[in-house]
């Protein structure tokens, strides 16, 4: 590539740090572009890139950012250090600072440049949480959780954090962690929520509890955003302190062994943020149709879920949050936009209300009501999933009611179950002779 190429992508990070609220990388990178000149042993690798230094190949300016930093970290450049955040430093001496860490330190650079930034956003999970909410409330089971590009896996251990989400507070009160996204749409649904198994894969996976690896880690987090740094160091912590642990492999040979045994009495959750849109086309088609295939096995008893926050390919640079669920396969959009381009999450946007996708027995009675006066229960009710199936195809159903005993519920129930897959978790309440229903409960439509 030639030194333009170079210098040119080092211009675009720095205008992508500037409209993602990171003015001081923004201005460091412009400084490379302006002033990196040959000769030195660094300055020399960097204008002579091999590959393709562009934020969408190698992402070479991340690279030396991310090399500047951990110096910074390290505390093995202070002169360096006394220019970075917080220090508000002019262009000459932060130029003069970076050029001379360039010249002390190109062994250390030089081996770090060879490999490519490696990130994992906290705040993800305060976009998944909605996500997994609303798993818990359909299908009321405990979570088995497998994450596909996991990073360090702190988005593995979503439930150690604290939320605010709109009017909802949710997680362990005393975490070192709280999530608080500008919230936009629905507050999400309440549910009980435990976590039996979490596993997670990655061609890279940073250890929380090396050194090495955190210091990596945390050196691509952009200098003057102290926020994520604080965040993202409190929950390497808690992954440290849980032992959690990554294991190093690709995605679909993780996903073949993780697919294979059906897991009854929870719902295994596939997900993933930021990172199926890495893999090439051909494995993307091969994991897809790894989970399609996983899906047409799942069962009541067994049910499989997929929740993924990734780029939508709209033209905001946002990511999406859609949620399937098998039996069925039905696929909805929680959230119409993640609107960072980092898909972080610091927004979670328009989570699409249940009143258009899900429906509970009033909203059932109301679209069906006229098939069900009283008269005509007894013999009515019978027919009442075709009536559903017909006048809501695709929807799903959550009786959220408390009934009490009622020869009229049974019957509509003993109905429903033969009509449709019953994919809640207390089959007791379902079986119990009084029909007393007061969690939610979901139903697909059609099973
Ligand atoms: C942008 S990072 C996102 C990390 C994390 N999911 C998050 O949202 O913070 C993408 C991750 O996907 C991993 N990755 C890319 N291709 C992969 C593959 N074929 N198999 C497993 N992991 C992969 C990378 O190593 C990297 O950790």
């Amino acid at each position: 590539m030639s030194i333009n190429a170079v210098r040119h992508a080092f211009e675009r990070q720095s205008a992508a740090c500037d409209a993602l609220g990171s003015p001081f990388t923004a201005r460091l990178c412009r400084l490379i572009s302006a002033r990196l000149t040959p000769g030195g042993a660094v300055a020399d690798r960097v204008l002579n890139w091999s590959g393709d230094p562009s934020p969408q190949a190698d992402s070479v300016p991340l690279r030396l950012a991310g090399c500047l930093h951990a110096l910074v970290l390290e505390s093995h450049a202070p002169d360096l250090a006394s220019v970075y955040p917080p220090h508000d430093a002019a262009d000459d001496r932060l130029w003069n600072a970076a050029e001379k860490a360039l010249a002390d330190h190109a062994d250390f650079i030089l081996a770090r440049l060879r490999s490519a930034p490696q990130t994992n956003e906290v705040r993800r999970s305060g976009a998944l949480l909605p996500g997994f909410l609303t798993i818990a409330a359909l299908l009321g089971k405990p979570l088995i959780l497998s994450e596909v590009g996991t990073s360090a896996g702190l988005n593995l251990q979503w439930d150690r954090y604290r939320y605010r989400l709109g009017d909802r507070v949710w997680g362990d009160p005393a975490s070192t962690v709280e999530i608080a996204p500008d919230w936009h749409g629905e507050t999400p649904p309440e549910a009980l929520i435990s976590v039996l198994e979490r596993a997670g894969c990655d061609l890279a996976p940073v250890d929380a509890a090396k050194p090495a690896h955190r210091l990596r880690m945390l050196s691509y987090i952009w200098a003057d955003q102290q926020d994520r740094l604080l965040r993202t160091r409190a929950a390497l912590d808690i992954a440290a302190a849980h032992k959690l642990s990554v294991e190093k492999a690709d995605a679909v040979d993780w996903l073949r062994t993780r697919l294979a045994a059906a897991r009854p009495g929870a719902v295994h959750v596939i997900f993933h943020t930021i990172a199926w849109q890495y893999l090439p086309a051909a494995l993307q088609a091969e994991g897809e149709a790894l989970i399609a295939a996983a899906g047409e096995r799942a069962t009541a008893a067994a049910p499989l879920a997929r929740l993924a926050l990734e780029a939508d390919g709209n033209a905001h640079d946002g990511a999406a949050l859609t949620l399937q669920i098998w039996p069925g396969g039905a696929k909805k959009k929680l959230a119409a936009e993640i609107s960072t381009a980092d898909g972080s999450g610091g927004r979670v946007g328009d989570v699409s209300s249940p009143a258009t996708d899900v429906l509970n027995l009033q909203d059932l009675y109301s679209v069906i009501g006229d098939s069900v006066n009283h008269g005509e229960r007894g013999s009515r009710y019978q027919q009442l999933p075709e009536i559903a199936t017909e006048a809501l195809p695709g929807k799903w159903m959550i009786l959220q009611e408390t009934f009490s005993a009622s020869d009229f519920l049974s019957g509509f129930l003993g109905a429903l179950r033969k009509h449709f897959r019953v994919i809640g978790s207390k089959p007791n309440q379902i079986m119990s002779r009084r029909w007393k229903i007061d969690q939610p409960h979901a139903c697909g439509l059609p099973g």
